[in-house]
């Protein structure tokens, strides 16, 4: 997508969504909580049932608040929940984090979705930008996203899981399912994500889905979330990204992101908020995920998850500027006032984030 995403002009494209922002969210929401509700419980009595390492009351509480919430917000009945379940994401739990959300306020739950074997990825965000969910009165969680080790690992396998393991006894902020850990299963691990929320966090305020490579202002992305949502007309479920507005399918069979008619036929993808950094409530994530369960999934994780998830589950998109595909100059300066930018290594991430958090910084 990145060549699609530089030929735009993003000035435009921001002109037009800011316009957007204030139409859409004069779409006042109408649902029906109590069918909201009863199609939760269930469609997840099957979960409840599962090994859950955290206690179950957590998550029968999390229902009930949900109930108590949902009849100021869900106000119009979601059709959407009445569709049969098609994927299920019914995979085990391997290792589940010992960071939880429960009976706590989060504001900000930080998902990273990352490769099981990326340590040093891992230890860099901790120092970094994700030390943010360190400090108690930010109200915030860190996570990191795994799936298993590929078959194909061989005999490496089990010294691998048991590295892993020791990790998240160390950190206790790793969720590792079974599915297999590739790069064409992003979308399973991006559901991971939304279901780990929507079971085990579903009260946080808001939710950072962001990549290893990016580097990331949390506390200006926090300032710019509680702005959005403070605005009367805002709605209560959204993803705020760098939007992505009728981008075609490659079709091209040397492309990196080659898609066949027979995984996506149509010729335009619905609009959707670029994969490396997105934003959204807690409610977008518990909807977003149930409409997951609802619709085929598809291999780009940022079009399934913000474009055709948000579609069926009438999620509202929101474009900032502040977030953006490119890569911003290595300095704290770029970072001040802008919320991500995108292909950093490590060493860089490390150096934005020193240079940020000088209190002589001056820009
Ligand atoms: C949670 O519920 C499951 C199934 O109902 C049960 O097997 C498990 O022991 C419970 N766990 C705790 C910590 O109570
Ligand atoms: C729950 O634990 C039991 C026994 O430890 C195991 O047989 C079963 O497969 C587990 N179920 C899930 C969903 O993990
Ligand atoms: C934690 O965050 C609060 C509020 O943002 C801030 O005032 C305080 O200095 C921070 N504490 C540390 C140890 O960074
Ligand atoms: C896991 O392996 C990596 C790379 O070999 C190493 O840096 C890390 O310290 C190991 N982690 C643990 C907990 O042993
Ligand atoms: C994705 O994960 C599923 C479930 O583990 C596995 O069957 C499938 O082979 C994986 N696909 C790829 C391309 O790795
Ligand atoms: C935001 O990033 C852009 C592009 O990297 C840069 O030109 C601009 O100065 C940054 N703005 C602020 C206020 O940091």
């Amino acid at each position: 997508m990145q060549s699609e995403w530089k030929s735009l002009t993003t000035s435009r494209w921001m002109k037009i969504a800011l316009g957007a922002v204030f139409v859409l969210g004069n779409a006042v929401l109408y649902f029906n909580s109590r069918h909201f509700i009863t199609e939760i419980l269930l469609s997840h009595s099957p979960m409840l049932s599962a090994n859950f390492t955290k206690d179950n009351f957590t998550h029968h509480s999390s229902l009930d608040k949900m109930f108590y919430q949902s009849s100021s917000v869900f106000t119009t009945e979601m059709a959407f929940l009445r569709e049969p379940v098609v994927n299920p994401h019914d995979f085990k739990y391997l290792i589940q984090p010992k960071v939880t959300c429960a009976n706590e306020d989060v504001i900000l739950v930080m998902c990273v979705p990352i490769a099981y074997n990326n340590y040093e990825g891992r230890s860099v965000i901790r120092k970094t930008w994700g030390s943010y969910a360190y400090n108690m009165s930010n109200k915030a969680r860190l996570v990191f996203f795994i799936g298993n080790i590929p078959p194909e690992s061989g005999k490496s396998a089990a010294f691998t899981q048991r590295n892993i393991s020791a990790e998240s006894l160390q950190y206790g902020d790793i969720l590792q399912e079974d599915y297999v850990d590739s790069y064409r299963n992003l979308s399973l691990k991006s559901v991971s994500i939304l279901k780990w929320v929507h079971l085990f966090c579903s009260f946080t305020k808001f939710v950072l889905k962001v990549d290893d490579d990016i580097y990331i202002n949390i506390p200006f992305l926090v300032n710019v979330l509680h702005e959005y949502s403070s605005h009367k007309s805002s709605p209560k479920s959204y993803v705020i990204g760098s939007l992505q507005v009728n981008a075609h399918p490659k079709r091209d069979s040397n492309s990196k992101w080659y898609t066949p008619t027979s995984m996506f036929p149509g010729n335009t993808y619905p609009n959707y908020a670029i994969g490396p950094a997105y934003a959204m409530t807690g409610i977008a994530a518990s909807l977003l995920y149930e409409a997951s369960l609802r619709v085929p999934t598809f291999w780009l994780e940022d079009i399934y998850i913000t474009g055709l998830c948000a579609k069926t589950a009438s999620v509202k998109l929101y474009e900032s500027g502040y977030f953006t595909f490119e890569k911003r100059a290595v300095s704290g300066c770029s970072f001040k006032s802008n919320i991500s930018g995108h292909q950093y290594k490590h060493q860089e991430i490390l150096q934005i984030h020193k240079q940020l958090n000088d209190p002589n910084l001056k820009c």
